[in-house]
């Protein structure tokens, strides 16, 4: 570590001493994998390998994201799923992009009050844990479409390796069997009989091996009629059985009205020759994002550096005019007038970001969602995929919480999602993420809920650049953020970058979540003389991304000291 003296500039601020952060001298830096035609990286080294073999074998990137896809669904049943949802945004080599929102829908039957007692308060946990939790599924739906419009490869053969590691079963690594082990009572709790899952004898250790063979049969069906193995028949015969055992409210028909949407990404451009192509509603993360590029831009970040105070309270200061407009402004947009030209409006975001103060924090409490003036007519896993000919896919799906809400089909052998708590319950009432919101994101029969998600590709000078996305519920949009900034701003490599501990602000509740050793002494202690409150934790987010470098070539950054991620590539 350097010791440097820098002149900040504004406001009559005095030359401020800092160390500068973690960029290790040229010549010592850290490497992902590099590969030439083609990477996956996810956060299952299995699954990554399933990717990567699709790619061999003449897939393109779609084959290999379906394919990944369906791998995660079996050897992370913590966050892949059938049972679930989320968002794919791709750049295909010709330079066309799109997104696609497969995100569970609340069921005809839910309503907007479905969580609260007679006072009007939120029941405990009834949005998060058993079956009321479950909003109707979009992942098989949404990996159908994105085969049929992007895929090359026959639908049978990306499923395949899928059901091959269910029925001959996978090897735990130590995180898997902790996580089996930890969650056992939740399963014990919410299923209304034993799921294989939990172990009779004794709990789960790494090395053993597990079977799936309900999922394979399931998976099998998937593999031989596509949507209908899954939407209707005995699937759809066994999720509505297991709903009206537990009182849930998903029905056949709610399954077969399931439709995955292709939505026009949103794109903005940084430092001008970067163009950033995310996720719009029902997420927020594209937006979000965009919002926060569009602040940073103002500011000389990369001369501050990275982790500097400076630069922290500055990206703190963003987050939190960002956040709250997230909490007011973005739902569903099927349901809802998003003001998304408003919010990615330059001017809208200048005048917002004009009173933030390089002396001091700006108190939540004094924060207010922007006003609306102009309304237009109207434990998740991210993987990352390229391929030899220059196509790319960033997708990040979820159960919402680890395992969803415990509840596992009996006879499919997989976990249904708790994504209903992404709703917001009771305006102004924080969901298990702390955010709130209000009427923008209130429940309705058939709506989507509001999504942190953020799978994103980043152009420079019209090419191909990077591939990013991210795990972390509301953490997801700064933990990109991040990684983008490190990129794109402090020059690092981008295992560097997905390594770098990482901060997170989100408006309320008021303070900074710091992943342990991010910030020296110096920067916590100015921090804290700016008015911020620290709080010290474990990991946040879990990156898993592909740069292109300057000779053409890729490298894969998994996220190795947060997760089992590998970067698999040729
Ligand atoms: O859609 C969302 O924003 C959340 N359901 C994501 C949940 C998540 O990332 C949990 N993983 N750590």
């Amino acid at each position: 570590m350097r010791i440097r003296v820098l002149g900040l500039t504004g406001i009559g601020l005095v030359l401020s001493l800092f160390i500068s952060c973690h960029r290790p001298p040229a010549g010592a830096r850290v490497q992902g994998t590099i590969g030439r035609q083609g990477m996956v990286v996810s956060t299952h080294p299995l699954a990554s390998d399933v990717g990567l073999a699709i790619l061999q074998q003449g897939g393109n990137a779609a084959d290999a994201a379906v394919a990944t896809f369906f791998a995660l669904a079996v050897v992370f049943p913590e966050a892949g799923n059938l049972g679930g949802g989320g968002f794919a945004v791709y750049r295909w080599q010709n330079g066309q992009i799109g997104s696609l929102d497969f995100r569970e829908k609340a069921p005809a039957r839910a309503s907007r009050d479905m969580y609260l007692d007679a006072k009007g308060e939120p029941i405990k946990n009834l949005s998060l844990r058993g079956h009321l939790a479950a909003g109707v599924p979009g992942a098989v739906d949404g990996m159908v479409e994105l085969h049929q419009k992007l895929g090359r490869l026959p639908w049978q053969q990306v499923v395949q390796p899928a059901i091959d590691l269910a029925r001959q079963g996978h090897v735990l690594t130590e995180i898997a069997a902790n996580n089996f082990n930890r969650s056992r009572a939740d399963f014990e709790a919410a299923n209304l009989s034993p799921i294989y899952l939990v172990r009779a004898d004794r709990a789960w250790q790494k090395g053993d091996t597990v079977r799936h063979l309900d999922l394979a049969r399931t998976l099998e069906r998937v593999r031989d009629q596509g949507r209908a193995g899954f939407y209707e028949g005995p699937t759809a015969d066994l999720i509505e059985q297991e709903m009206q055992a537990g009182k849930g409210l998903i029905t056949k028909a709610d399954l077969a009205a399931y439709r995955s949407a292709w939505r026009a990404p949103l794109t903005g451009t940084y430092r001008k020759k970067y163009r950033v192509i995310s996720m719009p509603p029902p997420s927020s993360g594209g937006v979000a994002l965009l919002q926060l590029l569009q602040g940073a831009e103002a500011y000389p970040i990369s001369k501050w550096g990275h982790n500097h105070s400076q630069t922290v309270h500055t990206m703190i200061e963003l987050e939190r005019r960002v956040y709250a407009d997230r909490a007011t402004h973005l739902g569903d947009p099927d349901f809802y007038k998003v003001p998304l030209a408003m919010l990615l409006d330059p001017a809208y975001n200048r005048g917002r970001n004009a009173n933030i103060s390089p002396v001091a924090k700006t108190p939540s409490q004094q924060i207010k969602e922007g006003r609306v003036d102009r309304i237009e007519s109207t434990e998740t896993t991210h993987f990352s995929v390229a391929d030899r000919e220059g196509n790319a896919i960033s997708l990040t799906t979820t159960l919402n919480g680890y395992y969803g809400c415990k509840v596992m089909v009996r006879g499919g052998g997989f976990f249904l999602n708790n994504e209903m708590d992404d709703f917001s319950v009771k305006p102004g009432s924080p969901n298990q993420f702390g955010l709130v919101g209000g009427e923008a994101n209130a429940i309705v029969s058939h709506k989507r809920m509001l999504s942190s998600m953020t799978p994103t590709i980043v152009e420079k000078n019209g090419k191909l650049h990077l591939v990013v996305g991210t795990p972390g519920g509301s953490t997801i949009i700064t933990g990109v953020y991040q990684v983008v900034l490190n990129v794109l701003d402090h020059g690092m490599t981008l295992q560097e970058a997905v390594n770098a501990r990482r901060f997170h602000h989100q408006w309320l509740p008021d303070n900074v979540l710091v992943e342990r050793g991010a910030l020296p002494d110096s920067v916590r202690q100015r921090l804290t003389a700016l008015g911020h409150q620290l709080i010290e934790v474990g990991n946040l987010c879990k990156v898993d991304a592909i740069l292109v470098r300057p000779d053409g070539s890729f490298e894969g950054a998994a996220d190795h000291t947060r997760s089992d991620g590998k970067a698999a590539g040729w």
